[in-house]
């Protein structure tokens, strides 16, 4: 009874509910839809702070099959895109597609986004598979200065615009002197920090429809 009650809040219509397992979990006895978060960093560096707040993210966010993109992309170059799409944009294409959510955290470069993400956003809007369209997203920042790169998340909500996803209008997530915030594990330090996180998940749970 249980797991028929399962598979349906799952919408699963198989008798067999070992499958239930993998879709949902019970936490503090609510029952929670997995689903899947792509993560992606606009930072590439081993080290990033956004790609350590990207995770801090998807652990929060858990349950959830979590996958962080590749930014590793040729830079665009029309002449390139002539001869085909690369395949690693149709990958990070077709990731954004089969997300239940996104969340993406941007360092602020000289006031703006940095280039390795606006090329990504250029890229997979060439693919013209419209994978940004209604998808849930979640945006946050993490910089060296004291605005947390609040110039860049502004940016970066100009231009994901375009594509029409569901844009989150909040919490802000703006992590300041952020080399200072995560420990030795990548963990964030400053509690104020976390509980924003963790309501700006609850939010991306809630607009994605796995709450
Ligand atoms: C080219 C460049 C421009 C930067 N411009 C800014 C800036 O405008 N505001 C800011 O707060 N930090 C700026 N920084 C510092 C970044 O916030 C810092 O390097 C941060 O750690 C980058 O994010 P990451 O650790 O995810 O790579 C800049 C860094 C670089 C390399």
């Amino acid at each position: 009874m249980i797991a028929q009650k399962l598979c349906a809040s799952a919408g699963v219509i198989t008798g067999d509910c070992a499958i239930s397992l993998a879709i949902v979990r019970i936490i503090n006895g609510v029952i929670m839809s997995s689903g899947k978060l792509l993560g992606i960093s606009g930072s590439l560096r081993a080290n990033s702070v956004n790609t350590k707040l990207m995770k801090e993210a998807a652990r929060i966010f858990d349950p959830a099959e979590f996958t962080q993109a590749d930014l590793r992309l040729p830079l665009y170059d029309g002449d390139l895109e002539d001869q085909g799409i690369p395949a690693e944009v149709m990958t990070l294409s077709n990731q954004i597609a089969e997300a239940d959510a996104v969340v993406i955290s941007g360092p602020e470069y000289n006031a703006s986004i940095s280039g390795v993400l606006k090329n990504a956003l250029d890229w997979v809007s060439r693919t013209r598979m419209g994978p940004w369209r209604d998808k849930p997203v979640a945006l946050m920042s993490a910089a060296a200065g004291r605005t947390g790169g609040a110039r860049a998340q502004w940016i970066m909500r100009l231009s994901l615009n375009p594509f029409r996803p569901r844009l989150l209008v909040g919490p802000e997530l703006m992590v300041a002197s952020a080399a200072a915030q995560f420990d030795e594990a990548g963990r964030l330090t400053n509690e104020r920090y976390e509980a924003t996180l963790t309501e700006l998940m609850d939010a991306l749970r809630h607009e994605a429809r796995l709450d």
